[in-house]
């Protein structure tokens, strides 16, 4: 499915400001892994999914989706691929524009026909089915415009968006991390929902430990621009917060730092 293979990736090189954000990652996920993601700041796990999804060029090493090395491909040419939804809830979806309006958008990503032919009553059925499955009340409110929504709801919606054509991997990089932490677990709830539905190959990255120990079927830590730990099944699901941050501990040396990071909730 999605096989990552020593990527190295070095910002600002031969400057003053130069930084080694990836050391050589190797990863390969299986059909339907559902992979949590933690690690102190600056570990590289946005990085690690930047690089998926094409936003910067790698220095070296090689990306495959399904066997298909996309390493080269620039960022639209991935889009096929790739469902993204990141942690600002402004950022996934058009404010200006209507909810189905967005979803027409998504649904038609990497094919030929914008919106200028207009939306179709099956599309818009299919839409107000998909919106239902959300249970936040979306489907009666397919023409209002995205900006009147919460967070939350827009967190979701973009998450719908993401996955409304079934995409190869899923990319969520701290997605609900700016929502409260009940709008938080609806979305998470959602999350794990579609996930399990599609069978969707997901790499989540989380600042909340508890998250990434219940959530998924693998677990890594990433530090310094590597994976230091990988743990899956029966293991991972036994862990508890403290053997991670131990793990953390023994892997690096140092004291796991996150400022995101939540231990209570
Ligand atoms: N566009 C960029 N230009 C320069 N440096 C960058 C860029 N993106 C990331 N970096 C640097 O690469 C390193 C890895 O950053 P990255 O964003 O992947 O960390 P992270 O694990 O997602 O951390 P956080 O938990 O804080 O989100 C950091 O030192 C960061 O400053
Ligand atoms: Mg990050």
């Amino acid at each position: 499915m999605l096989d990552i293979k020593n990527v190295k990736k070095t910002f600002n090189i031969n400057t003053i400001n130069e930084k080694k954000a990836l050391n050589g990652i190797n990863l390969h996920l299986n059909e339907g892994d559902f992979v949590t993601v933690i690690g102190g700041n600056g570990a590289g796990k946005s990085t690690t999914l930047n690089m998926i999804a094409g936003v910067y060029p790698i220095d070296s090493g090689k990306i495959e989706i399904d066997g298909v090395n996309i390493s080269r491909f620039p960022e639209y040419k991935r889009a096929k691929y790739i469902g993204r939804v990141f942690q600002d809830p402004m950022m996934g979806t058009a404010a200006g524009m209507e909810i189905q309006e967005n979803m027409a958008l998504a649904y038609r990503r990497g094919k030929e026909r914008g919106l200028a032919w207009g939306i179709k009553q099956n599309e818009k059925s299919f839409y107000q089915e998909a919106l239902k499955k959300l249970g936040l009340g979306l489907e009666n409110r397919m023409t209002n415009k995205v900006g009147l929504l919460s967070g939350g709801q827009r967190q979701a919606l973009t998450l719908l968006m993401a996955t409304l054509q079934k995409p190869q991997i899923l990319l969520l990089d701290e997605h609900t991390a700016a929502l409260d932490p009940k709008t938080a677990k609806k979305v998470l709830e959602i999350t794990e929902e579609i996930v399990d539905e599609q069978n969707l190959t997901t790499l989540m990255i989380t600042h909340n430990m508890k998250d990434a120990i219940q959530i998924g079927n693998r677990l890594i830590m990433m530090h310094e621009g590597r994976i230091i730990f990988d743990i899956s099944g029966e293991e991972k699901k036994n862990l508890e917060v403290e053997d991670l941050l131990r793990k953390f501990e023994e892997a690096s040396g140092e004291e796991f730092s996150n400022d995101r990071m939540i231990l209570a909730n």
